[in-house]
């Protein structure tokens, strides 16, 4: 897999000559913003990933018995991995286990931690895009490859982008294959706005952090006392936005090139798409894969969906 190194100047470049300005949030996980999302993980206000392993840790036998023994499991965005350890557990004779990340530090970390924690567990850590071209010919073929995707991290694609990438995903994963996505919920306001504009600032410093990265990797000379992190609901478009809003009027140095801002002026630095149940399944089924099973916690704040081939 490539796409990877070389490409952070030229999305950082194109997304500030654009209007609004924009850079795609895969760029948000250098060593600091995966150590950072990491944290976020841990905060009361950021209930996605409690409301994942609760689902997990009820349905994981459930999931397992829909797998079978042998699986092969691929996992896009993997991070740390420590929802894993779950399935990992749960699947009977576990083929091998591939997690896929853009964050080498959050990838490397993983491998070795489940190395050591799992001795006889065949890991092949994939280092990319998940959206480019992954070759999974070095990793053996499992009776079932099974795809996973928790986090909601489909939710930061387009709906568009999300139907491409499961369509996609389809003749990677092979005719024996299935997909497990951890789908976040449309909810209380009130609730998905404190989860990404939580008290404690962590998600704060997250966005902020890739001013510091392209200051860092770019030659940038952004004042980061001249920004703010922000959080909204784009109601429209049913999704959380991050942007980082210019308190100024100012003009910003990255790679020798002039970006002027407004006062007020934002870069967008994230989607966060929330979906019905409902919703959900109607995407996957125009993927070309069938809801087999979509579970909910008590909460109804988060969705896991077991998806099959369609027919
Ligand atoms: N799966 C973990 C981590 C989610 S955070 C969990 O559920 O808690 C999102 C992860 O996806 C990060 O580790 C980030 O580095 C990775 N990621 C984001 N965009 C990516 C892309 N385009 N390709 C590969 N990995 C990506
Ligand atoms: C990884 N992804 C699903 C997270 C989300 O909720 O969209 C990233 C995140 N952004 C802000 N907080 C967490």
């Amino acid at each position: 897999m490539n796409g990877v190194d070389g490409e952070f100047a030229d999305a950082v470049i194109a997304g500030f000559r654009g209007t609004p300005k924009s850079v795609s949030s895969r760029f948000l996980y250098d060593t600091r913003g995966s150590d950072l999302f990491e944290q976020i993980t841990e905060l009361e206000d950021y209930y996605p990933t409690k409301a994942e392993i609760s689902l997990l840790d009820r349905y994981s036998g459930e999931i397992a018995e829909l797998a079978g023994a042998g699986v092969r499991l691929v996992e896009y965005g993997s991070g740390s991995s420590r929802k894993t350890d779950r399935l990992i557990e749960a699947l009977p004779s576990i083929a091998s286990y591939v997690p896929i990340d853009i964050s080498d530090s959050a990838l490397s970390q993983a491998a070795a931690r489940l190395i050591a924690r799992f001795p006889d567990l065949a890991v092949y850590p994939l280092h990319g895009d998940f959206n480019q071209r992954i070759d999974l010919s070095a990793v053996p073929d499992g009776k079932t490859t099974l795809g996973f995707f928790p986090g909601s991290t489909i939710g930061n694609l387009t709906r568009a982008a999300a139907r491409d990438f499961l369509e996609n995903a389809r003749p990677l994963l092979g005719r024996k294959s299935a997909f497990l996505v951890g789908v976040d919920l449309k909810k209380d306001l009130n609730v998905l706005l404190r989860a990404y504009n939580d008290r404690e600032g962590v998600t704060a410093a997250f966005n902020m952090n890739l001013l510091v990265r392209i200051n860092r990797e770019l030659d940038g000379a952004f004042d980061l006392e001249k920004f703010v992190h922000e959080a909204v609901w784009n109601e429209d478009e049913g999704r959380i936005e991050m942007h980082i809003r210019s308190l100024q009027v100012q003009s910003v140095q990255v790679l020798n090139q002039r970006f002027d801002f407004a006062e007020g002026e934002t870069i967008h630095t994230e989607n966060s798409y929330k979906y019905s149940l409902e919703e959900f399944q109607a995407l996957s089924r125009a993927a070309g894969w069938e809801p087999l099973r979509s579970w909910t916690d008590e909460n109804g704040l988060f969705s896991l969906h077991y998806l099959g081939p369609a027919s």
